[in-house]
C-alpha cells in the first residue's frame, strides 16, 4: 500500500502545477481503484471525460470503479456502451464476466472471461477464474432442483448436507435383478477387497442405468450409497456441460477429487446421455475433451479410484459416446424396467407404509390395477389419494377415516401410466441398432410385455 501511497501523492503534487492533464487523471484514477478507493476514483476518470468524452479506456476505468463501489447498475450501463463501441479494450470483458459473477450468472461470466483472455492472455486472472467457475449440484432431496456454487469451500458445505443418503435396498420396491448387479459389482468388492484382490479381481468400473423416466434410477443410487453408508455425490451432466464451457475438465477432475476425498462414496451421473459425441450440448460445449477427461477419470489413470463407486443414469443409452462401454468403464449396462406387478405392490407397500391412518390394504389388487405405470405414477397416485382424503376430512368437519382401498382406486383412474412412449421408441433401437446385443434386454422384456 506504501508504494501507491507515494505514487498518488506524486501524482496529485503533478495535477497541481498541470491540472486538467488528461493522462494524470486517468493514472489517478487507476491508482486509486488499485487502492479500493472507488468513489475518488471515479470523480477523477468522469473529469477526464469531460475532457475527451470518447476515452475508452477512462470509460473503462469508470465502469471499474463503480463495480468496486458496488453502483452495479451504473457499470452495466458503462459495460453497454463499451461493448457497443467498435474497438473495446479487451479488459472490458473482464468488467462484464465480475459483474455477470455477481449475479451468480456463471454461464455468461465465463464466456465474457473466456472472450477477454482470448483477447489478450495476459489478462488472466487466477482469482476471477474461481469467481466465474460456478460448480452445478443437482439437488436430489429437492427434485431435481440445481444450485450453482461458486467456491470451493461452498462445495464442500453443500455436499455436507444432502449426501448421506439413510435410505436402503429396503425402500426400493422390485428391481431384484438391478439390486443384484450393484451388489455384484458395486457393493461386495467393496466390503470384500481383500478377498476380490487376493484372487486378482479388482473392483472399480461403474455400472449405467437405463430406462423409462420414473423407474427408480435416481432411487437405486442413492438407495446404494445408503447401503454401504456412503456418501452420494449427483452430478447433472447437462449442467457440467452447460455452466463450465472450457473449464469442464478441469472442474470434472475437481468432482473426482471431492469424491475421492469421501469415500465411500456413489458418485452418481444422471442424464449421462449428454456425454454422447454426436449430441448438440456436446457439440456446443466444443470438443471431446470432456469425454476424454471423463474418461481418464473413470480410469484413475493419476488417482486412486479404490472405494469410489460409479453409477450413471440415462433415457437414452443411444446417445451415450461408445467409448463409455469398454471394460472398466460403464462395462454394465442395466435395463431398468417399469415394475412388474409384484414390484408394483412392493412400492405401494413402501409409499403407504408410513401412513398409520389407513385399512388393511390389498397391494397385490392394487398393482393389477396399475399396468404400465411407473414408480413415479405410483407416486403421484398415492399423493393424490391422501389429498383426496385430507380435503374429504376437511370437508367433512374433521371427520377422521381411514385411508381406504377405494380412495387409491379412485386415484388410480387419475393418473395416466407413462411409460409406454419410451418403450415404443426404445423397441425402434433395440429392433434396428442393436449393435453387440447391447438392447437385448428390452428385446426380452418387449417379448413378454409387446407395445
Ligand atoms: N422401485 C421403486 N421403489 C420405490 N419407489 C420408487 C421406485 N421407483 C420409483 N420410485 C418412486 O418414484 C420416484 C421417481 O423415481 P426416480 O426419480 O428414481 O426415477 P428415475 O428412473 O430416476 O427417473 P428419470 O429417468 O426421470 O430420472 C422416486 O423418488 C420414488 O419415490
Ligand atoms: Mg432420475
Amino acid at each position: 500500500m506504501h508504494t501507491h501511497e507515494n505514487l498518488l501523492d506524486g501524482l496529485l503534487k503533478a495535477l497541481r502545477y498541470s491540472p486538467q492533464n488528461p493522462p494524470l487523471l486517468h493514472l489517478i484514477g487507476d491508482v486509486m481503484v488499485d487502492m479500493e478507493r472507488y468513489e475518488e476514483a471515479s470523480s477523477y476518470y468522469r473529469e477526464k471525460l469531460t475532457i475527451q468524452p470518447d476515452c475508452l479506456s477512462a470509460k473503462l476505468g469508470l465502469g471499474n470503479a463503480f463495480h468496486g463501489a458496488g453502483r452495479t447498475s451504473e457499470a452495466w450501463v458503462l459495460l453497454e456502451e463499451l461493448i457497443a463501441s467498435s474497438d473495446p479494450p479487451p479488459e472490458t470483458y473482464l468488467l462484464k464476466a465480475r459483474l455477470h459473477a455477481d449475479e451468480e450468472n456463471f454461464d455468461e461470466a465465463q464466456y465474457a472471461y473466456h472472450a477477454a483472455i482470448e483477447a489478450e492472455p495476459l489478462l488472466e486472472d487466477a482469482e476471477l477464474e474461481k469467481l466465474v467457475n460456478g460448480v452445478p449440484v443437482k439437488s436430489l432431496d429437492k427434485e431435481g432442483e440445481t444450485t450453482f456454487l461458486s467456491k470451493e469451500d461452498d462445495i464442500e458445505a453443500y455436499l455436507e448436507e444432502l449426501i448421506s443418503p439413510n435410505i436402503s435396498f429396503d425402500e426400493v420396491g422390485g428391481m431384484g435383478y438391478v439390486k443384484e448387479e450393484i451388489r455384484q459389482k458395486i457393493i461386495l468388492p467393496y466390503k470384500h477387497r481383500n478377498i476380490y484382490e487376493s484372487y486378482g479381481k479388482k473392483a472399480g468400473g461403474g455400472i449405467l442405468l437405463y430406462g423409462p423416466p420414473g423407474c427408480g434410477k435416481t432411487h437405486i443410487a442413492r438407495a446404494t450409497a445408503g447401503e454401504m453408508n456412503g456418501n452420494l455425490i449427483p452430478v447433472g451432466i447437462h449442467e457440467i456441460l452447460e455452466m463450465w464451457i472450457g473449464k469442464s475438465e478441469k472442474n470434472l477432475h475437481e468432482i473426482f477429487e471431492i469424491a475421492r476425498r469421501r469415500t465411500p462414496c456413489v458418485l452418481f451421473f444422471d442424464e449421462a446421455d449428454a456425454l454422447g459425441s454426436d449430441r448438440s450440448d456436446m457439440k456446443r460445449s466444443g470438443s471431446r475433451y470432456i469425454i476424454n477427461q471423463f474418461l481418464s477419470e473413470l480410469d484413475g489413470y493419476d488417482a486412486e479410484n479404490d472405494d469410489l463407486l460409479i453409477l450413471a443414469a440415462t433415457n437414452a443409452p443411444w446417445h451415450l459416446d461408445e467409448a463409455f462401454r469398454r471394460p472398466g468403464r460403464f462395462d454394465r449396462i442395466v435395463f431398468v424396467p417399469p415394475p412388474d406387478r409384484d414390484a408394483r405392490a412392493a412400492i405401494f407397500e413402501i409409499l403407504l407404509r408410513d401412513i398409520e391412518n389407513k385399512e388393511d390394504l390389498s397391494y397385490q389388487l392394487l398393482a393389477r390395477k396399475t399396468k404400465g405405470f411407473s414408480g413415479a405414477d405410483l407416486r403421484s397416485v398415492v399423493d393424490i389419494a391422501k389429498q383426496d382424503k385430507i380435503t374429504q376430512v376437511v370437508n367433512n368437519d374433521g371427520k377422521n377415516t381411514p385411508l381406504s382401498q377405494e380412495d387409491l382406486t379412485n386415484a388410480v383412474r387419475k393418473v395416466r401410466p407413462s411409460t409406454k412412449e419410451w418403450l415404443k421408441r426404445a423397441k425402434q433401437y433395440a429392433l434396428f441398432a442393436n449393435e453387440g446385443g447391447l438392447y437385448n434386454e428390452i428385446l426380452e422384456y418387449l417379448k413378454k410385455h409387446p407395445v
